[in-house]
């Protein structure tokens, strides 16, 4: 359905096309407006903007809303496990169940990173960032695999293959390198998120017990990450393969977007948050009014969302499935009475809620990840994992439309108008 705007622009009326989503949200295709105008848009943050048009993942903040592929997730989390729904986002269906015992064969089949890649993993220090290590050996697993480059449409279901199962061996083989552990090779018997954690957790010889209601959380919580439409990672794998850069570049480049404690790093954020509470014997009280004296330009981590502006449905998910981790592991956790006080406050301030401020999915899952054993440096590489259909997905979508062009943005310039260079002497 489309319809049509009409502005005015220096007393001369200009009609804009609107076009209609299949949801009913409105945009106004202003793709003509310098042009016709001489002017841009300015929004900065894009709080405004649609960057394109989209079939995978839909999102009504106001609602809580969020649907993969027309899926709610509140269904898919019951339902579905993390490798259908990443099969539902690339491939826009729910598979048949030949289709996912293909995609599954595919994910087991290219899980083994090329031998050569663990060497370089020697090359990192012992500090290195869980993230720097999994963006770097992405970008490198593209040199690896050389037909990404110039037959990468038709090799795709293997490279998104390829891309899905080895991020998961990327990220474990980080954590055993940065602890001097060996490393422990995938086996073909397990499946996505139980091979995970034997790779992770197991020691030559010694297999560890995977109790399914511990593999059932993290693959939740893949699942939950799986697509969120939009957001700083996903817009800049789209904004990456605009330019026809490879599936593995765009990818690595999600994941540097995905590491700022504003986006995916916010889960490390909300455990050091609660850390530091706990280690100065504050029940949560003194740290929110701080947070609300804005001194020290602190934010409660894990509360606010640019979109939900009522809750997050991920986040009534994974609380639920908190409660649950804990109350099987017998694990009582300070940290997470504090941030079920801080919850309790906040949810009933004038400053959160008059801000609509609530907590988004990153204010639980790190409660569970910590609970597993995950260490807090690899919180924002689970993320990574989980988003990887989604990167995925919209690569895809930007490879298929023919009308894609490469991402460029304009800008209003405010610096210096036209200067003469100076010599250094006469600079002084
Ligand atoms: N704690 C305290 N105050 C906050 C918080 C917070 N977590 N989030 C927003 N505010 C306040 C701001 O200070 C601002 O107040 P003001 O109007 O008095 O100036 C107001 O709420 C609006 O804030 P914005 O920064 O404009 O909100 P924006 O939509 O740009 O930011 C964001 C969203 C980045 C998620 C923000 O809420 C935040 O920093 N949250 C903490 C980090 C976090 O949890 N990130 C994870 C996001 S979810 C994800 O990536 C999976």
């Amino acid at each position: 359905m489309t319809g049509n705007v009409e502005m005015n622009f220096d007393g001369k009326t200009i009609g804009f096309p609107t076009i209609v989503g299949s949801e009913g949200e409105v945009g106004v295709n202003i793709t003509a407006l310098r042009n016709q105008t001489g002017c841009i848009t300015l929004d900065p943050g894009y709080g405004n903007t649609g960057s394109c048009e989209s079939a995978i993942t839909f999102i009504d903040g106001e609602e809580g809303i969020l649907r993969y592929r027309g899926y709610d997730i509140a269904e898919l989390a019951a339902k579905s496990t993390f490798i259908e729904t990443s099969y539902l986002l690339i491939y826009g269906n729910l598979p048949s169940r030949a289709q996912l015992v293909d995609f599954s064969n595919l994910l087991t089949e290219n899980q083994m990173l090329h031998e050569d890649m663990r060497h370089l993993f020697d090359g990192f220090p012992p500090t290195a960032h869980p993230m720097a290590i999994l963006s770097a050996m992405i970008n490198a697993a593209s040199s690896y695999h050389p037909n990404i480059i110039n037959k990468r449409e038709e090799r795709f279901p293997w490279h998104a293959a390829r891309l899905i199962s080895q991020v998961r061996t990327i990220a474990a083989y980080s954590y055993r390198k940065a602890r001097g552990l060996p490393t422990i090779y995938p086996k073909t018997t397990l499946k996505y998120t139980a091979n995970f954690l034997h790779m992770m957790f197991s020691h030559p010889g010694e297999d560890i017990e995977l109790k399914p209601e511990i593999v059932r959380a993290l693959d939740l919580i893949f699942l939950l990450h799986a697509d969120h439409e939009q957001n700083c990672s996903t817009s800049t794998v789209r904004m990456v393969a605009s330019s026809r850069a490879n599936l593995f570049a765009s990818a690595s480049a999600g994941v540097c977007a995905l590491w700022g404690p504003l986006h995916g790093g916010a889960n490390q954020a909300v455990l050091e948050m609660l850390q530091e509470i706990h280690h100065e014997g504050d029940d949560g009280s003194k740290f929110l009014a701080q947070v609300k004296d804005k001194t020290g330009n602190r934010r409660l981590m894990g509360f606010g969302h640019r979109v939900y502006k009522n809750f997050d449905p991920r986040a009534v998910i994974i609380k639920e499935q908190c409660d649950k981790v804990l109350a099987q592991l017998h694990k009582s956790d300070p940290l997470l009475d504090i941030a079920k006080k801080l919850e309790e406050i906040a949810l009933h301030d004038d400053y959160f809620v008059s801000r609509k401020l609530y907590p988004n999915v990153d204010f639980y899952s790190g409660i569970i990840m910590r609970a597993i054993g995950i260490p807090l440096d690899m919180f924002t590489v689970m993320f990574a994992i989980g988003r990887m259909p989604g990167w995925i997905a919209n690569f895809k979508e930007v490879m298929e439309d023919p009308e894609s062009r490469i991402a460029r943005p304009r800008q209003i310039y405010t610096g210096p108008t036209l200067r003469s260079y100076k010599t250094l002497d006469q600079r002084g």
